[in-house]
């Protein structure tokens, strides 16, 4: 009887300092989860990519904002017409991937890494090629679900 009490008691005391714990941690931005309007279909030509910005809502415990910028994304058209989203984050330590007209693939400007079109990783030391996003590309709108990726490793991990 006094052991189920205590068990009562404890419960009682840990519950509301786990509900603390878990609302202090901070949440994946709400648009995670949906995939966000970044562009028109035909804003994007073959053979050159589009870096679009991701805008969506984020959240922590305490705050809401509905139009927080989550990251870039690089928009390509392959010659079959389908539309392919990559992270602009490099996969090696985290600075922004850029297209370059005349080497026509994506340089990483810290270290050198280098990525082709298809963002297969061509020179390291990326230790593996830019992170596909989802893409919808339907009734002339581009979504991509926009997600970050951890650096540094061979595959990869979502954060978040
Ligand atoms: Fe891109 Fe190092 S951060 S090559």
């Amino acid at each position: 009887m006094s052991g189920a009490l205590t068990a009562g008691l404890a419960g009682l005391v840990t519950l509301p300092g786990l509900r603390f714990l878990a609302a202090r941690r901070p949440r994946a931005a709400a648009g995670d989860d949906d995939a966000i309007r970044v562009a028109d279909r035909d804003e994007l030509k073959a053979e050159r990519p589009l870096r679009v910005n991701v805008y969506g809502q984020r959240r922590d415990a305490w705050t809401r904002f509905d139009h927080a910028r989550l990251g870039s994304a690089w928009l390509v058209r392959t010659p079959e017409g389908r539309v392919r989203a990559f992270s602009t984050v490099c996969p090696h330590l985290g600075c922004g991937v850029d297209w370059n007209e005349k080497t026509e693939k994506f340089h990483c400007p810290c270290h050198g890494s280098a990525f082709g079109l298809d963002g297969r990783c061509l020179r390291g030391p990326a230790p593996r090629g830019l992170d596909e996003l989802d893409v919808q590309a339907t009734g002339g709108e581009i979504r991509v679900r926009y997600l970050r990726f951890k650096t540094g490793t061979r595959t990869k991990e979502p954060i978040g």
